[in-house]
Order: C-alpha cells, then sequence, then structure tokens
C-alpha cells in the first residue's frame, strides 16, 4: 500500500526509537512493507512485545529491545546489539521521546530536566553512537523526528527548546558527518497528526477538538503522512538533501487566522494506509467577527 515501490529497502536495516507505538509505529510498518529490516527500541517491554506480535510476529526481519536513551550504556548496548542480530544499520530514526503539558511556572526542574534529557541528550547520544560504531566507516541515514515549536510551543516550553536544539544539531552534524557519506535530516510533525498515543499523551487538553480549525487543510494528519516523508528522505530519492527541516502539519505552522480565513474545505484528504483517521464530522462556517478577513482562494 505504499506509494514507494516494493523492495525499495531491501537489504537494509533500520533502527527506529519508539517505533511500537504511534508516528514510530507507522514508519516501522512501511519500512517493514518496503522489504527493510527494522529494530525498534523503546523503555517499555510489554509494549515491544506487542508491537512485534501485531506487526511481523516469529520473522527475523522485526526485532526489540528495551533501552532508555537517556542512559548511555543502553544507548551503546542498543547499537552493539542492533550490529550483532542484523550485521550492518543503514538507517536510524530517532523517535522516541516525550513531555507533558505544564506551564514554566508550574514545572519543576526535574520535569524540565526529564524532557530535556530524553529528547535532546537522548537524541544526541544515538547520533553519536550509531556514528562511533557504524556510521563512521559506512555511512547512513538519520532521521530526527522533532516538532512544530517554530512560534515557541506555549504550554510544552521543554519539548519545544529540547526540539529546537535538535533542529540545530541535525544541520551541524550534516556539516560534521558529510564526508562520512552520512545524510541527516529533520521531519517537524505538527501537532495536528492524530494518533492513539499522541492524543493520550496530551492529557486532559483535548488538543486535537481544537487544532482543526487552524490547518489550512481543514482536517487532522495521520501519521502515515509523516512516515510517507520519512521513508522519502532515508531512499536515494533524496540523496542530496541533508541538513533540511521537512515539516509535515499541513501548513499549520504557518497559518494564522487573523489575517487570511480560510473557509472549510476538504480538497486535500488524507494518504493514510493500514489506519482509519478518526471521523471527521462537517464542520460549520465560522460566523462573526471573522467573516471580514480576507478570504483563501483555491
Ligand atoms: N520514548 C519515550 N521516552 C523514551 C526513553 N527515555 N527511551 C526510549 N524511548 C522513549
Amino acid at each position: 500500500m505504499s506509494v514507494f515501490r516494493p523492495g525499495l529497502f531491501k537489504g537494509k536495516v533500520a533502527l527506529v526509537t519508539g517505533g511500537a507505538t504511534g508516528i514510530g509505529r507507522a514508519i516501522t510498518e512501511e519500512l517493514l512493507s518496503l522489504g527493510c529490516r527494522v529494530i525498534i527500541a523503546s523503555r517499555k517491554e510489554e509494549r515491544l512485545k506487542n508491537a512485534v506480535q501485531e506487526m511481523r510476529p516469529n520473522s527475523n526481519k522485526l526485532k526489540a529491545k528495551v533501552c532508555n536513551i537517556r542512559s548511555e550504556t543502553q544507548v551503546k548496548d542498543l547499537i552493539s546489539f542492533t550490529l550483532n542480530e542484523m550485521g550492518k544499520l543503514d538507517f536510524l530514526v530517532n523517535n522516541g521521546g516525550g513531555q507533558f503539558p505544564s506551564g514554566v511556572s508550574d514545572m519543576t526542574l526535574k520535569g524540565w530536566n526529564a524532557v530535556i534529557d530524553t529528547n535532546l541528550n537522548g537524541t544526541f547520544l544515538m547520533c553519536q553512537e550509531v556514528h562511533r560504531q557504524w556510521m563512521a566507516q559506512h555511512g547512513g541515514v538519520i532521521i530526527n523526528i522533532i516538532a512544530d515549536m517554530f512560534r515557541g510551543f506555549p504550554l510544552m516550553a521543554h519539548t519545544g527548546a529540547a526540539r529546537a536544539a535538535v533542529e540545530n544539531l541535525t544541520k551541524s552534524l550534516s556539516v560534521e558527518w558529510a564526508e562520512d557519506g552520512v545524510r541527516i535530516n529533520a521531519v517537524a510533525p505538527g501537532s495536528n497528526i492524530y494518533s492513539p498515543t499522541a492524543a493520550s499523551n496530551y492529557g486532559n487538553l483535548k488538543i486535537f477538538d481544537h487544532v482543526r480549525e487552524g490547518i489550512p487543510m481543514k482536517r487532522l494528519g495521520t501519521p502515515q503522512e509523516v512516515a510517507s516523508t520519512v521513508c522519502f528522505l532515508l531512499s536515494p530519492g533524496a540523496a542530496f538533501i541533508t541538513g533540511a527541516t521537512f515539516r509535515v502539519d499541513g501548513g499549520a505552522s504557518l497559518y494564522s487566522y487573523l489575517n487570511w480565513r480560510i473557509d472549510e474545505h476538504k480538497k486535500l484528504p488524507a494518504y493514510s494506509w493500514n489506519y482509519t483517521p478518526p471521523e471527521q464530522e462537517d464542520h460549520e462556517e465560522t460566523e462573526g467577527k471573522d467573516a471580514d478577513l480576507p478570504k483563501a482562494k483555491l
């Protein structure tokens, strides 16, 4: 069902952190469907076991390893496990991460540090160790999954700071490691990609009920729309792309309804396979104070 040609990643090996659920799961499924062998890593053993069982039980194409990416020792073990099991490592997808909604005033230093440690230090450790153990000699492709923090990230300032730092790290590494044959890019999904995992991460904020209106496409995104971007960036089609950030957010990071009002429409439908996005109701036009704003013409 992938848009990419069958067997595109035959003979390749990928390591996907957070590959058991949400966006990481969609990335893993598409890589597997294209012939890639995949190792998924997560802190939670049960989650990994279920994911392997659901995706490729009893197959040597998909293996799992428990790893807390905050731990240097566990990261070292994860990379050596991958190389022992698979014999090589072509692709690293740094997708594992986490955050919790809170205003800065209410954050403890412990909470702040935990989010920086996972999203920034964890990504640093993964990149460094993959480079040391494999990519410095053999090259490879790295994707860092970040977030829509481009206009700041109120109520998620910790993750906004960490993800902005990862975007900058991506640029530095694209230059440092080019001579080793390494490409590295970032993919920034909006906070508008619906998956049950994302919905539960947002806790009580019910964010998906509110974000749709602020998206030029007037719909939520799908994990598959992030996965296909990752697959493109891993593919030879992206051979001249490094140090870049691809936003997968339906244009939301660029849109302010204060200067441009977009009417409800269904002209940019979702790309999604092996997954049914949540039912989208019909939405009424917004009446009232915004009615005089300039309107987009499609
Ligand atoms: N996903 C969320 N937090 C993680 C962590 N610390 N290690 C690995 N995967 C994670």
